[in-house]
C-alpha cells in the first residue's frame, strides 16, 4: 500500500471527486486501511439509517433476531402490542449479551443473574436486588434504538437525533410505490461471509460493465440508464420486457407479473444503492436484496433476501416454480462473491494504484464520493 502521511486530507481525493468520466477510482487504501475503515463505521454507518431486514421475518408478538451491526450487539423483536422495537443487546446489569439468534420470548432472561425485560424494555425482575440501596429498576431499563419501517423493510440508527427514514429515503418510496413493497414476504435469505471490502461488494452490484465478463454463462450483458435520485439512494433502469430473475432459459416458466406495476416499471428493472451498503433489484414479479454488513476492513457478511407478492407465495405452484428464481440467485451470486474476492487480493498489492473509470460504471463514482463527503466530514 503506498504510504500517505494523513489520509483524511481531501486534497489527496480531489481526482476521486471529478465527474465519472474524468474521475480516478478511490485509492487502495480505503479498501484496506483499518484506519479508513473506522472512520466509515464511526462517521458513516453509525450515523444513518441501515436495512436490517424484513417485517415481516418476525411476525408475532414476541418475535426476535439478535444481530450484530458495526461490532455492536443489537435486539429487533415486535412487543406485545405488535410494535416492532431495537435494543442494544446488554443487560443493565453487568453487561452480558442477552439473546442471540432467532426466536420467540415472552420476557428477556439475562442468563447470568436472570435479571427479566419486559418485550417494551422494562427492567421488571431482579432477583437478589432486594438489599442494595436507592436502586431505582425504572433507571435500568433496556437501552432503545431507534427503529423505523418503509414499506416492511428495517431500518436502525445508531444516532439519537437526526432525519426520519422517509426524509433519508427522499423520493425512492415513489419510484417504487407500484411494486407494493408492502404487500411482500421474505421467503428466502442466504448469507455469505466474504473476503473483501463492502465497498468492492457494493460497487460491483451498481456497475454493468463486469456482467459480460463475470456473468456470460449465467445472466449475461446487462445495460442500464442512469436514475435521477433524491434523496440518500442511487440507481439504474434496465429496460427488459421480461423479468431477471430467472435464467434466460427458465424464461418460461415466470410467474405473472406484479399486477400493480406502473407503465415504467413494467417494462424493466431496478437497481438501487441505499446508501451506504444496501443494494436492491426491483423486477417485474419479484425483488431482492442484498445487504453489505461490514465486518472488517476485508471481510463482508453479504446477506441476499429474496421477496414476492403474496398473491405469488399462495399460489400452488409456488414451492415448485420457484426453484428456478434460486438458482438463479446461486448461480450468478458466486460469481460476484469470486470476483469480489479476487479484487481485494489484487488491490491489496503495494503495486495497486488509483484506476478510471468506463462510462458503464459511473454510479462507483458516486458511491465513492457519497462515503468521501461522511468520511471527510
Ligand atoms: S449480567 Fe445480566 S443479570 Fe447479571
Ligand atoms: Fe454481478
Amino acid at each position: 500500500m503506498a504510504v500517505v502521511e494523513n489520509m483524511f486530507d481531501p486534497t489527496l481525493y480531489s481526482k476521486v471527486r471529478l465527474p465519472p468520466l474524468e474521475a480516478e477510482t478511490m485509492p487502495p487504501w480505503c479498501y484496506t486501511s483499518p484506519e479508513f475503515y473506522r472512520r466509515e463505521i464511526d462517521r458513516m454507518f453509525k450515523k444513518v439509517w441501515n436495512f436490517i431486514g424484513r417485517e415481516d421475518e418476525i411476525p408475532n408478538p414476541g418475535d426476535y433476531k439478535a444481530l450484530d451491526l458495526f461490532d455492536e450487539p443489537i435486539i429487533i423483536l415486535r412487543d406485545k402490542a405488535g410494535q416492532l422495537r431495537a435494543f442494544a443487546n446488554t443487560c443493565r446489569h453487568r453487561g452480558t449479551r442477552l439473546l442471540q439468534g432467532s426466536g420467540n420470548c415472552r420476557v428477556i432472561s439475562c442468563p447470568y443473574h436472570s435479571w427479566a425485560y419486559a418485550l417494551n424494555g422494562d427492567l421488571i425482575g431482579t432477583p437478589g436486588m432486594e438489599q442494595t440501596l436507592n436502586f431505582d429498576k425504572k433507571q435500568y431499563g433496556l437501552i432503545p434504538l431507534r427503529l423505523e419501517t418503509w414499506a416492511g423493510f428495517v431500518f436502525v440508527s445508531f444516532d439519537e437525533k437526526g432525519e426520519s427514514l422517509l426524509e433519508y429515503l427522499g423520493d425512492l418510496p415513489e419510484k417504487l410505490a407500484s411494486h407494493r413493497l408492502e404487500d411482500m414476504v421474505c421467503v428466502r435469505r442466504r448469507e455469505y461471509d466474504l473476503a473483501c471490502n463492502w465497498k468492492i461488494y457494493l460497487e460491483n452490484a451498481m456497475e454493468e460493465y463486469h456482467t459480460a465478463t463475470v456473468h456470460k454463462t449465467s445472466i449475461g450483458k446487462q445495460i442500464t440508464i442512469r436514475e435521477d435520485s433524491h434523496g440518500a439512494w442511487d440507481g439504474m433502469f434496465m429496460p427488459q420486457k421480461t423479468t431477471i430473475a430467472l435464467l434466460p432459459e427458465d424464461l418460461a416458466n415466470a410467474f405473472p407479473p406484479i399486477p400493480t406495476l406502473d407503465s415504467k416499471a413494467a417494462g424493466g428493472t431496478y437497481f438501487f444503492v441505499i446508501y451506504p451498503s444496501t443494494f436492491f433489484a426491483a423486477t417485474q414479479d419479484c425483488i431482492w436484496w442484498l445487504q453489505e454488513f461490514p465486518t472488517a476492513p476485508n471481510r463482508t457478511t453479504i446477506s441476499i433476501g429474496s421477496c414476492f407478492p403474496r398473491s405469488t407465495v399462495a399460489r400452488p405452484d409456488f414451492d415448485e416454480k420457484v426453484r428456478a428464481y434460486y438458482q438463479r440467485w446461486d448461480k450468478a451470486l458466486p460469481e460476484d462473491n469470486a470476483i469480489s474476492e479476487l479484487q481485494q487480493e489484487g488491490i491489496s498489492s503495494s503495486y495497486s494504484r488509483a484506476g478510471r473509470l468506463s462510462y458503464q460504471e459511473p454510479v462507483v463514482g458516486d458511491i465513492a464520493n457519497w462515503v468521501l463527503d461522511k468520511v471527510l466530514a
